[in-house]
């Protein structure tokens, strides 16, 4: 096995990565509430949320025959309360378009409410392993340090640019360790503040570690 970024990477993530309750099952369904919720919630708030939504509507068709009221009460103090008004609406949807069964497209999947890039991204690599990019902050941060880019981040441009960088990066390798990988490293490693270098499983192919730039990049300046 080729010692590159990749393979270190997932190596790592496959070791060491965070447990979490979306992570013990590839039912596309979970790990689209797990991803909706997600969105504006950190991993430990969601938690006990995820469980419990999941046990009161364990099939997107418990889900879609559900009252909105029963819906909001389990999202009660997650907050962004929009996003189970479009969880509720897309059960439906998906009940009556698509048999109860989520789709499995990336076309599909995108063209969902509450859905977008990123989200779809997720969902499509880690419930399907299909080698599709999920662009969020932490990626952006980190691929800018890999590759010593001093690229504003905050420009379309910018993101673009990486999100080819990461598309390619993933083509023959398993996108759902990949993509998880880069969000437990943002996380608890390649942190924006003081990253822990001496921990990180990239560090040996790092461009800004080497010419230790880690603490000035990425480049964030928004107008
Ligand atoms: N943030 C967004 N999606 C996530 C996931 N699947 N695991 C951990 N953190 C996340």
């Amino acid at each position: 096995m080729q010692n590159n970024m990749q393979n270190n990477l997932i190596n790592w993530y496959h070791q060491y990565h965070r447990q979490f309750p979306w992570r013990e099952t590839e039912n596309p369904y979970f790990i689209w509430i797990s991803e909706i919720m997600l969105q504006q919630t950190t991993t430990e708030a969601v938690i006990p949320y995820f469980n419990r939504f999941l046990t009161t509507f364990p099939t997107i068709t418990d889900l879609a025959t559900a009252s909105l009221e029963d819906v909001y009460k389990l999202w009660e103090g997650l907050g962004y309360y929009r996003r189970a008004k479009h969880i509720h609406e897309t059960a439906k949807i998906i009940v009556h378009q698509y048999n109860g069964i989520f789709p499995n497209t990336h076309k599909e999947i995108l063209a969902l409410k509450g859905i977008g890039p990123y989200t779809a991204g997720a969902i499509c690599s880690i419930a399907y392993h299909m080698p599709t990019p999920a662009i969020d902050g932490n990626v952006l941060r980190i691929i800018s340090r890999q590759y010593l880019l001093k690229d504003n981040i905050a420009e379309t441009k910018t993101q673009k640019h990486i999100t080819s960088i990461v598309a390619e990066l993933l083509m023959g390798y398993d996108a759902s360790a990949f993509n998880q990988g880069l969000m437990d490293l943002g996380a608890t490693i390649c942190r924006p503040l003081n990253p822990k270098c001496d921990q990180c499983p990239i560090q040996k192919t790092c461009l800004a570690y080497q010419n230790n730039q880690q603490k000035v990049l990425p480049i964030n300046i928004k107008n």
